[in-house]
């Protein structure tokens, strides 16, 4: 296994489309999905898209199981749930994913990229979505996702197609410095407790 180097905003790699694995169940798929899991780890990563590698095939890694992704452990949506539980879950591979909105409903988020490092944006995305994507053992699965989860996994299969989350923004006064914007929503949230 191999930490692998992270591509930044700016880099053509990922504003290029990938292009589709055509063996899921190979050797070559085997090792970069390990690579990417280690370096997802390493980097404190929700998820990792192969592009952000430097390498442009249709491949994401998700470190949340697919069971709780598609809300069948019975835990809820809260973000900050996430990391504390994070090494006894299992990450989720997606090879050659879809992804189609079960409703136009959106919402918006903060979301964060490895490939933006210290930045944060608020970002619209579907609710819930249905998700198609291949195994490494080559199977063809399917399953649905909402809120948080939905989130992660539409951020990542963007990244397969070249987007970028400022791109999906659209109100880009809500992009700047995670630390600047976590500074002025806790002032905010000082503010609103204080009008009480
Ligand atoms: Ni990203």
């Amino acid at each position: 296994m191999a930490l692998l180097k992270i591509a930044r905003m700016g880099h053509p790699v990922l504003a290029t489309p990938a292009k589709r694995v055509s063996n899921p169940t190979s050797r070559t798929v085997a090792r970069l999905v390990e690579d990417m899991i280690e370096t997802m780890k390493d980097a404190g990563g929700v998820g990792l898209a192969a592009p952000q590698v430097h390498v442009p095939r249709r491949v994401v890694v998700i470190r949340i199981s697919a069971a709780r992704l598609a809300g069948e452990d019975g835990r809820g949506d809260d973000m900050d749930e996430g990391d504390d539980t994070v090494s006894e879950e299992v990450s989720t591979v997606l090879v050659n994913p879809t992804v189609e909105p079960l409703s136009a409903a959106q919402e918006e988020g903060w979301e964060a990229c490895l490939s933006l490092p210290g930045m944060a944006g608020l970002v619209p995305r579907f609710t819930a979505i249905r998700v198609g994507y291949q195994t490494l053992d080559g199977r063809d699965v399917s399953f649905e996702a909402a809120g948080f989860y939905a989130r992660v996994i539409q951020h990542e299969c963007d990244h397969l197609d070249g987007i970028l989350y400022p791109q999906r923004m659209t109100d880009l006064r809500r992009f700047g410095f995670a630390e600047e914007i976590q500074r002025a929503r806790e002032a905010e949230a000082l503010a609103e407790a204080a009008d009480d």
